[in-house]
């Protein structure tokens, strides 16, 4: 496995490559890699013939107050682990190298989500996220692309994204990887104290007491919402959103769900001074 820090060098390789005929996935990660990672490494390494994991703290997605300072570094051991699931190369450029001209005039984004649930309370991510994802494709020149599940909204707006642009790449999805206890794995659950990590299971407990009801008959968006608020809110989280919305475009549900409705329950709460996020399918 090599590690790649520029853009020339990576199209130098992998488009010789594409030439010769040979699939190549992406895994876009911002590094400290765990397990949910690994997932999307060993699926793209599982269908793709040449895995390209690229590593890259975007600075553009993140607030002035966010954590991109204290957001966790260690890319030797990320090398390694993509190494020991079979990745090919590792993309890590620097800042400058992603961003020679400075922040980026040029932008991808989605007017109509972009501000909606995680976008409302950071402004700006999800352009961050889109323009960095469209340069990753651009550079790697990759068939197949791996996303997790966890960032819900964030696979939705890539979707999209590949075909309101006509990206000629496949979207593929990766379901949630759970600790036993239920806590989806995050980079960002390395800040939680012991305590903080004890309360924050509430999120799972309470999507999962959420998907129970459901299939128990309970159709009633306020009711199916109130379950997850009340298991957070008992846990000292503070709530930033709890919504039920159609997996199919994002929008809120409110009443009653019907037959045919197709539903996520969307979360993000802070325990201390750490923001989590997670989501639960209904059917
Ligand atoms: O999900 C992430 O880690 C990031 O948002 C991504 C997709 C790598 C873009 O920086």
């Amino acid at each position: 496995m090599q590690i790649v820090n520029t853009v020339d060098s990576l199209r130098k390789i992998l488009k010789p490559l594409s030439k010769q005929g040979k699939t190549i996935g992406l895994v876009p990660t911002m590094g400290a890699l765990h397990a949910g990672h690994g997932a999307l490494i060993k699926e793209s390494v599982k269908n793709c013939d040449v895995t390209v994991v690229s590593v890259f703290l975007n600075p553009i997605q993140f607030g002035k107050n966010e954590d991109l300072d204290k957001y966790p570094k260690r890319l030797e051991a990320d090398a390694k682990l993509a190494e020991s699931l079979g990745a090919d190369y590792v993309f890590a450029p620097s800042v400058a190298e992603m961003y020679p001209e400075g922040d980026p005039l040029t932008m991808v984004r989605d007017e109509s989500l972009e501000s909606m649930y995680c976008g409302a309370y950071r402004p700006g991510h999800f352009r961050g996220v889109l323009t960095v994802v469209s340069k990753l494709f651009l550079i790697s020149g990759c068939d197949h692309a791996y996303f997790g599940e966890k960032d819900y909204q964030q696979v939705f707006l890539i979707e999209r994204m590949v075909k309101d642009l006509n990206f000629d790449i496949q979207i593929h999805r990766v379901k949630i990887v759970r600790e036993e206890s239920g806590l989806a794995l995050s980079s960002r659950n390395e800040y939680l104290s012991e305590d903080e990590r004890k309360n924050a299971l509430s999120i799972s407990l309470g999507l999962r007491d959420a998907k129970d009801a459901y299939a128990k008959g309970e159709r009633s968006v306020s009711k199916l919402r109130d379950i997850v608020l009340k298991s957070i809110i008992a846990a000292h989280g503070i709530v930033q959103f709890v919504e039920v919305v159609n997996q199919k475009d994002l929008q809120k549900f409110s009443g009653i769900l019907g037959a045919e409705d197709k539903v996520v329950i969307l979360v993000a709460a802070f325990f201390g001074k750490t923001r989590l996020i997670d989501n639960i399918e209904l059917n």
